[in-house]
């Protein structure tokens, strides 16, 4: 059983469960999007670490008879370092671009975080910038991409604040007290936050990059946590006649310190950064990352270590490429030949490079390249 599953068992609203109807993604779906692409399907995929989704047999249907889709997702720029968790959606959204060659647009929401943080509105905006950065950097087709700030886009599109006025007449302020928790002492900016979160669902939010086309189906790669939003979008859709997008979900990257701990831009040693050294990547990963083992080595040698709360090993199944190692490791962890200290430093080797790669393209990606991909245009894609 892999760990989030194993965990998860008889806990709820863990990040790691179906929740409200959602599907799990099981093999039969990622037989069928390997036949509709003609690609081995992804790691997370085949790991479970993208294990639930809404209506992506619907968009595979499309798909199939010729009608394209788009891709949707998109980051709260709350700070200027992103973590390794972030990656993920990014990562994965970045292979479903690739695969099934469509256009995506990115949100970022500078006003999100402007509105939740203890931030103005300047910083917002230039954090989106610099996580603009590191989003690009995961390698996205310029001529395929679209990034937008909340906070600039707004302001030009009318398309984008037309479905922002029709999500918000068509949610209560008690449904959205329910969904998010809201209390009658937030700001009205909270509580109308969510239409904005759910307009790029809907392709009339681009006019630039639909020539005006409503109606193509969106889809959104996210982790989990953000299902909410797209629950209240999916209710909203059929009401103001608009497709509901379809979602693929991830599970949680778990911090350092296990997986019922939260990770935390304030806390550096919660997680590793992408802006951390490789020195920084080893004493993180050797001080802080829970470990599975036992308590002495003759324990662990007899007993063998627990993959299933091991740190190292769930960073790895999202990590390391290679199945058949990967395989390897657990074996040898859970039969008590490989001892902790080993484990992590396979990790490190496998965090360092990554990271260093990333930095390395990530300085190659300087504010005009930015505002390339920031500028509303059309796209290389014809619907
Ligand atoms: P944000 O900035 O919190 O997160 C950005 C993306 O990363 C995912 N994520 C994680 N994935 C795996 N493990 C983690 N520990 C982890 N932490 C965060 C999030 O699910 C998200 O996909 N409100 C959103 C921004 C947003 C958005 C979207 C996200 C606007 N539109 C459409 C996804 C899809 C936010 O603050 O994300």
């Amino acid at each position: 059983m892999q760990w989030w599953r194993a965990r998860s068992k008889g806990r709820q609203n863990s990040f790691q469960e179906l929740r409200f109807g959602s599907s799990k993604i099981d093999t039969d779906l990622i037989n069928r999007i390997e036949r509709a692409t003609g690609q081995k399907p992804h790691h997370f995929l085949r790991r479970g670490i993208f294990f639930s989704h809404r209506d992506m047999d619907q968009i595979l249907d499309a798909y199939e008879n010729k009608k394209s889709f788009y891709l949707y997702t998109g980051r709260g720029p709350s700070s200027q370092a992103m973590h390794v968790g972030h990656l993920i959606p990014f990562m994965f959204t970045k292979w479903l671009q690739e695969v099934f060659d469509v256009p995506l647009v990115i949100q970022l929401t500078d006003d999100e975080k402007y509105l939740w943080k203890d931030m103005t509105v300047e910083k917002a905006y230039e954090y989106a910038k610099e996580n603009a950065k590191d989003i690009i950097a995961c390698g996205f087709d310029i001529n395929k991409t679209f990034i937008f700030s909340d906070l600039d886009y707004l302001g030009t599109s009318p398309g984008f604040y037309k479905n922002i006025v029709k999500v918000q007449k068509h949610v209560t302020f008690n449904q959205v007290k329910g969904i998010f928790g809201f209390t009658d002492s937030d700001c009205i900016g909270k509580i109308s936050f969510p239409a904005i979160q759910a307009a790029p669902s809907f392709s009339s939010s681009f006019p630039q990059i639909f020539n005006g086309k409503e109606n193509i189906q969106c889809l959104i790669p996210c982790a989990i946590d953000q299902d909410p939003y797209f629950r209240m979008t999916r209710d909203v859709a059929p009401r103001i006649g608009q497709p509901k997008p379809a979602l693929l979900h991830s599970v949680f990257f778990p911090a350092l310190q296990g997986a019922q701990t939260k990770m935390s831009a304030s806390d550096p040693n919660s997680s590793i950064f992408l802006t951390d050294t490789p020195k920084q990547i080893k004493t993180k990963i050797n001080k802080h990352a829970f470990s599975g083992g036992r308590d002495t080595i003759e324990e662990h040698r007899k007993y063998g270590g627990n993959c299933d709360v091991d740190v190292s090993f769930m960073y790895l199944t999202f990590f390391l490429e290679d199945d058949d190692r990967l395989e390897q490791l657990k074996q040898a962890y859970t039969s008590g030949e490989l001892l902790t200290g080993e484990l992590k430093k396979v990790l490190i080797e496998t965090m360092q490079p990554l990271i260093a790669a990333h930095q390395e393209r990530r300085k190659q990606v300087t504010d005009e390249v930015v505002k390339q991909f920031m500028t509303p245009r059309k796209l290389a894609f014809e619907f």
